[in-house]
């Protein structure tokens, strides 16, 4: 189950996710504040849920704020609705009544090797394992994008935006005893989508394609090129997805990840023990690598399986 606060690169990842033949048994999507508001996030769900005809996967809103902290949203990255680039409408397709993190930890107790896929901010996902601890023995893996080592922060010179958000939730998760695989801006800054890329999305022709072009030609593909001075843009959370469905797409090396809660300079800087200097359980493995064109012939070939 996917847990996001979409944002264009939840966008892509669910379109990749929920597209006809990925293959994924997607039990839920659950949403949690961050980009935006829970209010908007979820509405953002609801509406690329709908656009991929996939009116199954049902749609659970959680929590609206960090676990301690004030909101920190990123509008100026993503838009005021979360989604610039894509024109925003009310979907039909409905959200559940039951609370997300209610959601997650029934699902976690009744489905059978369970993958959490959080690409938000991670209160959810530590609300329900401090209220049902229980749960991490049956979650097979949490696929988390969030975080950063090699690379400086992209919301503070040290903080990757979801582990800033809501460092209290992002230790609970990492301290959780359940195995995580973590793509951070290390191997999310290495896979930047460029203008040949949108080009082959573009001569598609499709109604899939024609929308995610819009979105990847907005102002919002061109903050981070402004921001960091690179030829392209990161899809940070496709990362998750490309790795349920290719995993050899990436490389890995298995550390144990802590996360700063305490300092204002620092909160949510994550300390990543890579040359195992600390006894701590090396429980994450952590992305170090990607083959980036291998990483855009699955997402383009995942977005020309929407056929019109
Ligand atoms: O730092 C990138 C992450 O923050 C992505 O998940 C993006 O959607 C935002 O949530
Ligand atoms: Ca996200």
């Amino acid at each position: 189950m996917f847990d996001c606060d979409p944002g264009q690169d939840d966008a892509i990842s669910l379109i990749m996710a929920l597209s006809p033949g990925s293959g994924l048994d997607i039990r839920a999507i659950t949403v949690v504040a961050g980009n935006t508001s829970l209010v908007k996030c979820q509405r953002n769900a609801r509406m690329i849920a709908q656009i991929c005809g996939r009116v199954d996967v049902p749609i659970f809103a959680g929590r609206a704020a960090p676990l301690k902290l004030p909101l920190a949203t990123a509008e100026e990255v993503h838009g005021v609705e979360g989604l610039d680039g894509l024109d925003i409408f009310e979907p039909d397709l409905p959200l559940q009544s039951e609370n997300a993190v209610d959601a997650i930890i029934r699902l976690c107790r009744s489905v059978d090797d369970i993958v959490l896929v959080p690409t938000g901010p991670l209160t959810n996902i530590a609300a329900a394992l401090t209220r049902a601890p229980e749960i991490a023995e049956r979650i097979s893996e949490i696929v988390i994008m969030g975080g950063a080592r090699a690379e400086a922060g992209n919301i503070t010179p040290s903080a990757e935006f979801n582990i800033y958000v809501d460092p209290h939730a992002a230790r609970i998760v990492f301290d959780a005893p359940v195995k995580k695989t973590t793509f951070g801006l290390d191997v999310t800054h290495k896979a930047l989508i460029r203008d040949e890329h949108v080009d082959r999305i573009a001569s598609l022709g499709t109604e899939m394609g024609d929308r995610l072009t819009g979105m990847l030609r907005s102002d919002y593909a061109e903050y981070d090129r402004a921001k960091f001075g690179t030829s392209g843009t990161p899809i940070h959370d496709a990362c998750t997805t490309a790795y349920l469905l290719q995993p050899d797409v990436f490389t890995f090396k298995s550390v144990n990840v802590q996360v700063e809660v305490d300092s204002p300079l620092t909160r949510g800087h994550t300390s990543v023990d890579f040359w195992q200097m600390t006894e701590r359980p090396r429980d994450t493995q952590w992305a170090v690598d990607v083959d980036a064109e291998a990483f855009f012939e699955l997402m383009i070939g995942r977005i020309a399986a929407y056929t019109d």
